[in-house]
């Protein structure tokens, strides 16, 4: 590796992150961000030491392959790394670094505000007001779901899901379970006030909202199918502020259409920027455009991360995010 090595950055990022990657590294920049094609991925691996990416770049086993010989640390900014083939990277001999951390309590909030804003049919009612449509106050007036001592279920249970725990706990007087693969350690559990369920079904049946939290994998995609769905309450809503193919998008639409559960918050979809029509236009489902990090500080702060990476990588030392 050189000591100034060749750096692609695939996308926009923060001015602050541009400039210093421009300033240390002379990085080449996307000035249009556009998303890059596959044929575009493959010449920058090719050409490039460093490839800085990120989620809407899909560096699969054929992409990886066929710019391999170049690049040798892909930075991902970003803390999911589903869009990446590890298991190829690997093989191939390409670290790979991802941004965890400073994005956890911009998702959490935003899982709250799916939460209650489907709960409380802001939808519904902020579409009458933009219409010209509303009536004005009276008593049975779009009455939703009482979000404060209800129950919540997180799946998934890192540092994200811990953290919607806690603030639905702490500021929500929820009642919270939360099931993941692993049990936490009985401080964590203290400090969120949650309470492991180590079978999903049963976790689903008692929880008025259900929100994940658990990354993409195999072992997790379409981990909500129908079957998970029908374990739900007819009133109960679900929330998801992790990765769209952790939900059977097919089956959540028949759900929501059927009825079989009260509606649903979203934040990320199987196949962005493509959103089944139904979840564009249901009134019973919130859906907003993969914005859980979405503030200026989280995403200064992932550009950060991702440098502190590049320049422990270049150093020779081990890069603080390694995924692979
Ligand atoms: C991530 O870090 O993977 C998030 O989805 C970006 O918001």
């Amino acid at each position: 590796m050189p000591s100034v090595p060749s750096i692609l950055v695939t996308r926009r990022l923060p001015d602050s992150v541009e400039s210093a990657l421009a300033r240390d590294f002379g990085a080449t920049l996307n000035s249009d961000d556009h998303p890059l094609t596959a044929a575009e991925l493959q010449r920058g691996l090719a050409a490039y030491d460093i490839v800085l990416c990120t989620l809407t770049d899909r560096l699969t086993r054929e992409v990886l392959e066929a710019g391999s010989g170049g690049v040798r640390l892909l930075a991902n900014f970003g803390a999911g790394t589903n869009h990446i083939d590890l298991e190829a990277a690997r093989r191939l001999g390409i670290v790979v670094t991802n941004t965890p951390g400073v994005l956890t309590d911009d998702t959490a909030d935003l899982t709250m505000l799916l939460i209650l804003a489907t709960a409380r049919r802001a939808r519904e009612g902020a579409r009458e007001l933009r219409a010209g449509s509303w009536a004005g106050w009276r008593p049975t007036h779009l009455l939703g779901t009482r979000v404060s001592g209800a129950t919540l279920g997180v799946v998934g249970f890192g540092r994200i899901g811990q953290a919607v725990a806690h603030r639905a706990s702490a500021g929500f007087g929820m009642r919270v379970l939360y099931h993941s693969r692993r049990r936490a350690t009985p401080e964590v559990e203290a400090a969120c006030a949650a309470t492991y369920v180590p079978v999903l079904e049963s976790l689903l049946a008692q929880c008025d909202i259900v929100s994940l939290h658990c990354p993409a994998t195999p072992a997790t995609h379409h981990l909500i199918g129908a079957s998970q769905l029908a374990a739900m309450r007819p009133t109960a809503f679900l929330v998801n502020t992790s990765r769209g193919d952790v939900i059977d998008e097919l089956a959540l639409v028949s759900a929501l259409e059927e009825g079989r559960i009260a509606g649903a918050g979203l934040d990320v979809f199987e196949r962005e920027p493509a959103v089944p029509e139904a979840l564009r236009t249901l009134p019973n489902v919130y859906a907003l455009p993969h914005l859980g990090s979405a503030t200026t500080a989280s995403r200064v702060a992932m550009g950060e991360c991702a440098l502190r990476n590049i320049a422990a990588y270049v150093r020779g030392d081990a890069p603080p995010n390694r995924v692979a």
